[in-house]
Parts: structure tokens; C-alpha cells; sequence
């Protein structure tokens, strides 16, 4: 039996990997330590508490001594870090917290990988690391690292962070970087669900600037099996970036969610620009496709569409998850546009 340390597992992405680990892969014992912010959520592994494989712990990536535990007790292979502040617009807010979960929290992390001479320490990072691209050309992992956010600024940091330990202490990692995902269980600041929320209450669709900012989608899924085969094949030290071959603008990604959803165009509101917006992103998959046999398996008509049902049957946890802290953060992001 494999054991691994999944942090931020109660997250978007987090969850959804922890969910295919239990059910795909019996012969690992997931390890889940997640310190339950705004975006951290026990609803979405509700099913899972009790999994026999499945042992969650609430806590926080920065506490050294927690992790020395964990790693020591449950006797971890392998870390596999999602935990982090991962949304742009709060990055530009208030980055402090960005700084302080994506940087030190994957120093304390790696301190404890290297100390403990794990197996692998794999890192979840994001193609906003190289910043913005033009019309033509990809990101691909030689493209040198350019972030502009706050929040991307944090990601980079950290990779460099990865990629010292490997280099000074022969620390054995890997480092991800995907495109925008999306799919069940994202907390609804991230654009898809935001959209979807606003549209079935009727409320005003914020675009930013003119919406004609591109993302490579990837349904979140394909992500977790693409991590799930870094985990499994990749060779300690490779840098894998991966994406869904999807670019759409953003527009074109409201209207798809308005006509599904038989709602009016009217609810669309171009609003204030995000300051230093990334114009678009899109990956080369290549080499992980190449060299790990991995490839995207859900469309993204067909992933929309799922991702639309499942908001759409699951309004009690898209209810409670939009109460608190979202309605202040959402009041202050657009009260005043
Ligand atoms: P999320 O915000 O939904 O989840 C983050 C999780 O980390 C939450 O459960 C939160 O409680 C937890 N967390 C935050 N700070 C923590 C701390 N100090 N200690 C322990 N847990 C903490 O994020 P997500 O969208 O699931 O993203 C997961 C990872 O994937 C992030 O590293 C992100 O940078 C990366 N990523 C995301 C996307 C995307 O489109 N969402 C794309 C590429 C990469
Ligand atoms: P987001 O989901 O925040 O992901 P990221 O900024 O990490 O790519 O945003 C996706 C795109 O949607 C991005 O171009 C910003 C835009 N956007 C809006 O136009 N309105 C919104 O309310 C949000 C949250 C995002």
C-alpha cells in the first residue's frame, strides 16, 4: 500500500483527485491535511469520511512540526501539494496570504520531504507562472517564467522553491502546470461558476473588460488523472505541463453557459477591467502526452454540459458554499462597479 500527503484536499481540485484516488486506486492510503479556508469544503468528500484509505486532517501547510508528524505516523512515500490561495482577483486584494500559503507553506513542505527523503514530492502548480501569451504560440516547459499576478507571482516562487531542492538536495519532485479547470465542486468566484450561479439567480454576469480573454479549459478530471500518472511514471526532477487543446474566450464561454441555462444576454455586464489581466493561455501538452501516455478524455462540450447538471442538481451545496465570507468578498469585488 502507497501512502501519500494530499494537502488542500478538501479544495476544488484537491477533492476531486482525492475522490479518483479512493475510488480507482485501492492500493494507496490517502493522507488529506487541508485547513479548511473559504475554498476548502468537507461536503465535497462527504462520502469519503469514513473511506477506510481516507484519513482527513485539518491543518495548515506552513506548520512544520504537523507535517513532521503526519509524515512520521502515517509513515507518507510521497507528498502531492495542491494546497493553495488560488484566486487572482483576491491575490490582487490581498496578496499577503498568498505569500504566506503558496511560498512558505511549500518551503515547510519541502523542508519535511527532504528531511524525511521521500519517495516524491509532486507539486501542483499552474501555467499562469509564464505569464501571457499573444495571439499565436503555447506555453511549453521551456517557456521562461513570467507571472504577473500576486497569485502567480506566489505559484513561481514556489516552483523555484521545487526546483532548488531538487537541484541542492536531490529532493525527488515533479512539478504540474494546467490550464483553467473546471467541473464539479469549484467554489463559484472562479468564472464558470460564478457564471452558472449568477445566471440561474438571475443576477448580472460581470465580464471583464471586453471578454475577449482566452483559457485552454481542461475538465477537471483529466487533470487528476494527468497528476495521477506523474505520480505513478514520471521520472523525479521532469516539469509537466497540461491542457486540454480548448481555447475559448470568455464570452464565448457565458454565452454556451446563458443558452444552456435558457437565460436572457441581457444578464451580461462588461465591468471594469482586472488590472494586468493575462490576455490568454494555452498549453503544449506534448511532452506528457508523449512520455506519459496520458491524454484528455472529456471534451469540453461534453464537459460544460456535465459541469451545468451538476450545479444544477447540487443547489443545496452551491447554496451553502455562497453564504459568509463569498457574499462579503463578492460585495466587495463588484458593490461599487
Ligand atoms: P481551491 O482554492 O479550490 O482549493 C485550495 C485548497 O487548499 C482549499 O481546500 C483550502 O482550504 C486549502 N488550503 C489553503 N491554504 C491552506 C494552507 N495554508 N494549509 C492547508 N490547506 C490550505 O484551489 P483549486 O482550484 O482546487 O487549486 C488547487 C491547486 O491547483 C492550486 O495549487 C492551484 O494553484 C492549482 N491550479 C488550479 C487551477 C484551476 O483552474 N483551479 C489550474 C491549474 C493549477
Ligand atoms: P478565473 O476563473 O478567475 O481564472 P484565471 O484568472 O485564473 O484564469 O477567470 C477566468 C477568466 O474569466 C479570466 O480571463 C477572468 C475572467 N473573469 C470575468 O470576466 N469575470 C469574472 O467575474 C471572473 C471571476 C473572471
Amino acid at each position: 500500500m502507497k501512502k501519500i500527503l494530499v494537502t488542500g484536499g478538501a479544495g476544488f481540485i484537491g477533492s476531486n483527485f482525492v475522490r479518483m484516488m479512493l475510488s480507482e486506486h485501492k492500493d494507496y492510503f490517502v493522507v488529506n491535511l487541508d485547513k479548511l479556508t473559504y475554498a476548502g469544503n468537507l461536503e465535497n468528500l462527504a462520502e469519503f469520511m469514513e473511506h477506510p484509505n481516507h484519513k482527513f486532517i485539518k491543518g495548515d501547510i506552513c506548520d512544520g512540526g504537523l507535517i513532521e508528524k503526519i509524515i512520521d505516523e502515517y509513515r507518507i512515500d510521497a507528498i502531492v501539494n495542491f494546497a493553495a490561495e488560488s484566486h487572482v482577483d483576491r491575490s490582487i486584494m490581498e496578496p499577503k496570504v498568498f505569500i504566506d500559503t503558496n511560498i512558505t507553506g511549500t518551503l515547510t513542505l519541502l523542508e519535511v520531504a527532504r528531511n524525511r527523503k521521500l519517495e516524491r514530492f509532486v507539486q501542483i502548480s499552474t501555467d499562469e507562472v509564464y505569464g501571457s501569451l499573444g495571439p499565436e504560440g503555447k506555453f511549453t516547459e521551456h517557456t521562461p517564467l513570467s507571472p504577473n499576478s500576486p497569485y502567480s507571482a506566489s505559484k513561481a516562487a514556489a516552483d523555484h522553491l521545487v526546483c532548488a531542492f531538487g537541484h541542492t538536495w536531490d529532493l525527488k519532485y515533479n512539478i504540474t502546470r494546467c490550464s483553467n479547470n473546471y467541473g464539479q465542486y469549484q467554489f463559484p468566484e472562479k468564472m464558470i461558476p460564478l457564471m452558472i450561479n449568477n445566471a440561474l439567480n438571475d443576477k448580472d454576469l460581470p465580464v471583464y473588460g471586453d471578454g475577449l480573454y482566452i483559457r485552454d479549459w481542461l475538465y477537471v478530471n483529466d487533470h487528476c488523472t494527468a497528476v495521477f500518472k506523474v505520480l505513478q511514471k514520471a521520472p523525479p526532477g521532469e516539469i509537466y505541463n497540461i491542457g486540454g487543446c480548448n481555447e475559448k474566450t470568455n464570452i464565448e464561454v457565458i454565452n454556451l453557459i446563458l443558452n444552456r441555462l435558457g437565460k436572457s444576454g441581457s444578464l451580461i455586464k462588461h465591468v471594469t477591467d482586472r488590472p494586468g489581466h493575462d490576455r490568454r493561455y494555452a498549453i503544449d501538452a506534448s511532452k506528457i502526452i508523449n512520455e506519459l501516455g496520458w491524454k484528455p478524455s472529456v471534451s469540453f462540450e461534453e464537459g460544460i454540459n456535465k459541469t451545468i447538471d451538476w450545479y444544477l442538481q447540487n443547489s443545496t451545496w452551491l447554496d451553502n458554499v455562497v453564504s459568509g465570507d463569498y457574499l462579503k468578498y463578492y460585495e466587495s469585488m463588484y458593490g461599487n462597479r
